[in-house]
């Protein structure tokens, strides 16, 4: 059966996503907050980002750790809503096996995210500091 996502699959569920997220009572206005006339932008980001997870086209560059460290206040409890939704919405739009295929994924990914973002996270190495 397969479950390799394609990028034409990416896209419909990068979109449907982020219309649920923009319609979601919390979350929506911490998107909005921060992306506000930039949705275009992030959505294609998004669809870059999801496209080098799941098939390696190395077209995203960035660091999503940063990103979100630069967003205040995002709690455990929206990190689960945030994969509520997006569980719901592969669901909904694609085949079974590649659904569970990337939302798989992303739950990893939001372990590496709440893990970079958290307070417990390992604070990055200073070359200038000395070594106590
Ligand atoms: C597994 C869960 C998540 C994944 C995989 C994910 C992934 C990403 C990625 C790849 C970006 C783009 C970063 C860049 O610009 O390079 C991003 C941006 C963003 N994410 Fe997430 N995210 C997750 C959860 C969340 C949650 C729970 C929130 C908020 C409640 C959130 C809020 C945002 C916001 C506001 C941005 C835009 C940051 C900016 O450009 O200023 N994300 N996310």
């Amino acid at each position: 059966m397969r479950s390799r996502i394609t990028e034409a699959e990416i896209r419909d569920l990068v979109f449907a996503f982020y219309e649920r997220v923009r319609d979601d009572p919390r979350l929506g206005p911490i998107f909005e907050e921060r992306l506000a006339g930039k949705w275009d932008a992030h959505l294609e980001r998004m669809c870059d980002f999801w496209s080098t997870v799941m098939l390696a086209s190395g077209r995203y560059r960035g660091n999503p750790v940063e990103a979100h460290r630069r967003v205040e206040s995002i709690t455990t409890t929206d990190f689960d809503r945030w994969i509520e939704l997006f569980e719901k919405t592969a669901e909904d739009v694609l085949p079974p096996h590649v659904a569970m295929d990337v939302v798989g994924r992303s739950m990893r990914m939001r372990q590496v995210l709440e893990r970079g973002i958290g307070p417990s996270a390992t604070p990055p190495m200073d070359a200038n500091q000395p070594v106590e």
